[in-house]
C-alpha cells in the first residue's frame, strides 16, 4: 500500500505514523508544511525506516500534489492535515478555510484524477455542534457547526462527501471526539495544564469549567483509522469515542490531583466566544460494522499522559518559546 498521510507531523499524524509503520505491507509517504503545530522531533524513532518517507509541503500546492501522486503513484490517502485549534480560528479563520476547505478540495481534485482506493478525511465531532445534557451525536445527526474551525471541518465533509456521489470517489469520513496522548501540541487543554502546572503557573480554565467533551486516547482513535482503511465502506461517516464523558474542572483537578500541585492554581477566566457546552460520541457503528472497540482506560492513560510529558521537557520546552509565548499572551494575557 502506497499511502500519502497529510500533516503526520502534527499530533494524530505522528501517532498514527509512529503505530502503522510497523506493518510489512505500507509505504508511508507524510506530507507537511510544518506549521508551528508540525514538528519533526514527534517522528525521530522512525526516520530511517526504509517505508518512510518526510515531504515538506503544503496540501493547497496543487502543482506540488500533483507532481507528487504521479511520481508515487498513492493507492491510499489519509487525511489528517489542518488547522485544529478552536481558539486561533476564533483570533483568526482565513487560514482554517485555506488549509481545511482549499487543501483538501486540492487533494480530492488530485484523488479523482489518480483513481485512488480509498481517501480517507479525519474530520471531527464538533461539526455536530453542541449537545445538550443527554443525546449522543450519530452520524445521522444533523451538521451544525458552532466555530470557525468547525465550520471549515463541516465544509471539507460535505464537499468530500459530494465527490463520492458524483464522481464515486472512494471517500470515507471519520468524526472522531477529542484526542489525548504524546505530542499534543500544548495549546490544547490537557498538555496545556500539565505543562502550566509543571511550571507552577496558573491553569486558564474557560467559563465555569463544566463543559464536557468525550475524551478518547489518540492509540485508540488510529486503531479506529486503520481499521477504517482497511474495511470502511466508502461513502460512509464513522464516528469515534470511547463514551468518556468529563467535565474540564475534572480533568484539571485530575491533573493537579497526579502532580500533586495545589487547587490555588486554577483560574477561571473570560469564557470561550460561542463556546460549546457538550460532546459525546454514540460510536456504535463502527463496532458493530468494523468491530472496532477503545481498548484504553482513561485515568491510566490520562496519568501515563502526564508522565511523558514530565518525562520529556525537551521536546516541549523547545515549543513553549517564541510563537507559542507570542500566541499565550495574546489568547491568556500575560497571565
Ligand atoms: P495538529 O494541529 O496537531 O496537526 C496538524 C498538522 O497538519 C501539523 O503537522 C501541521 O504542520 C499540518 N498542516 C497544517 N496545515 C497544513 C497544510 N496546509 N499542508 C500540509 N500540512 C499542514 O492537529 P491534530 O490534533 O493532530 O489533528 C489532526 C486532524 O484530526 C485534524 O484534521 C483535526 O481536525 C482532526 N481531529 C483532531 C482531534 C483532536 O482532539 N486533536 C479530534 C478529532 C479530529
Ligand atoms: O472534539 C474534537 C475536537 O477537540 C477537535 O476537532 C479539535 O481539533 C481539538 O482541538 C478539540 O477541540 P476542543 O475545543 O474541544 O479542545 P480544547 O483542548 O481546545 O478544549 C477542550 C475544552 O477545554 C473546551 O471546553 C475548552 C476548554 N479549555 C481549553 C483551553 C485550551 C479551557 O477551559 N481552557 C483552556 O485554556
Amino acid at each position: 500500500m502506497n499511502i500519502l498521510v497529510t500533516g503526520g507531523a502534527g499530533f494524530i499524524g505522528s501517532n498514527f505514523i509512529n503505530y502503522f509503520i510497523n506493518r510489512d505491507d505500507v509505504l508511508i509517504y507524510n506530507l507537511d508544511k510544518l506549521t508551528y503545530a508540525g514538528n519533526l522531533d514527534n517522528l525521530k524513532s522512525i526516520r530511517e525506516k526504509r517505508n518512510y518517507t518526510f515531504i515538506k509541503g503544503d496540501i493547497c500546492n496543487s502543482e506540488l500534489i500533483d507532481y507528487l501522486f504521479t511520481k508515487y503513484k498513492f493507492d491510499y490517502v489519509i487525511n489528517f492535515a489542518a488547522e485544529s485549534h478552536v481558539d486561533r480560528s476564533i483570533l483568526g479563520s482565513e487560514i482554517f478555510f485555506r488549509t481545511n476547505v482549499i487543501g483538501t478540495n486540492v487533494l480530492l481534485e488530485a484523488a479523482k484524477r489518480f483513481d485512488v482506493k480509498k481517501f480517507i478525511q479525519i474530520s471531527t465531532d464538533e461539526v455536530y455542534g453542541s449537545l445538550g445534557p443527554t443525546d449522543l451525536f450519530t452520524e445521522k445527526t444533523n451538521l451544525s457547526p458552532n466555530s470557525p474551525y468547525s465550520s471549515s471541518k463541516a465544509a471539507a465533509d460535505i464537499m468530500a462527501l459530494s465527490f463520492h456521489h458524483t464522481y464515486g470517489l472512494p471517500v470515507v469520513i471519520t468524526r472522531c471526539s477529542n484526542n489525548y496522548g504524546q505530542f499534543q501540541f500544548p495549546e490544547k487543554l490537557i498538555p496545556l495544564m500539565i505543562i502550566n502546572a509543571l511550571n507552577d503557573k496558573k491553569l486558564p480554565v474557560y467559563g465555569d469549567g463544566l463543559n464536557v467533551r468525550d475524551w478518547i486516547y489518540v492509540l485508540d482513535h488510529n486503531r479506529a483509522v486503520e481499521l477504517v482503511l482497511e474495511k470502511g465502506r466508502v461513502g460512509e461517516v464513522y464516528n469515534i469515542g470511547a463514551s468518556c464523558e468529563m467535565r474540564n474542572i475534572d480533568i484539571v483537578n485530575l491533573i493537579l490531583k497526579k502532580l500533586e500541585k495545589d487547587e490555588d492554581l486554577i483560574e477561571f477566566v473570560k469564557d470561550r466566544p460561542g463556546h460549546d457546552k457538550r460532546y459525546a460520541i454514540d460510536s456504535s457503528k463502527i463496532q458493530t460494522e468494523l468491530g472496532w472497540k477503545p481498548q484504553t482506560l482513561f485515568e491510566h492513560a490520562l496519568y501515563e499522559t502526564i508522565d511523558w510529558y514530565i518525562n520529556n521537557k525537551e521536546w516541549w520546552g523547545k515549543i513553549i518559546t517564541g510563537e507559542y509565548q507570542k500566541y499565550y499572551d495574546i489568547q491568556y494575557g500575560n497571565s
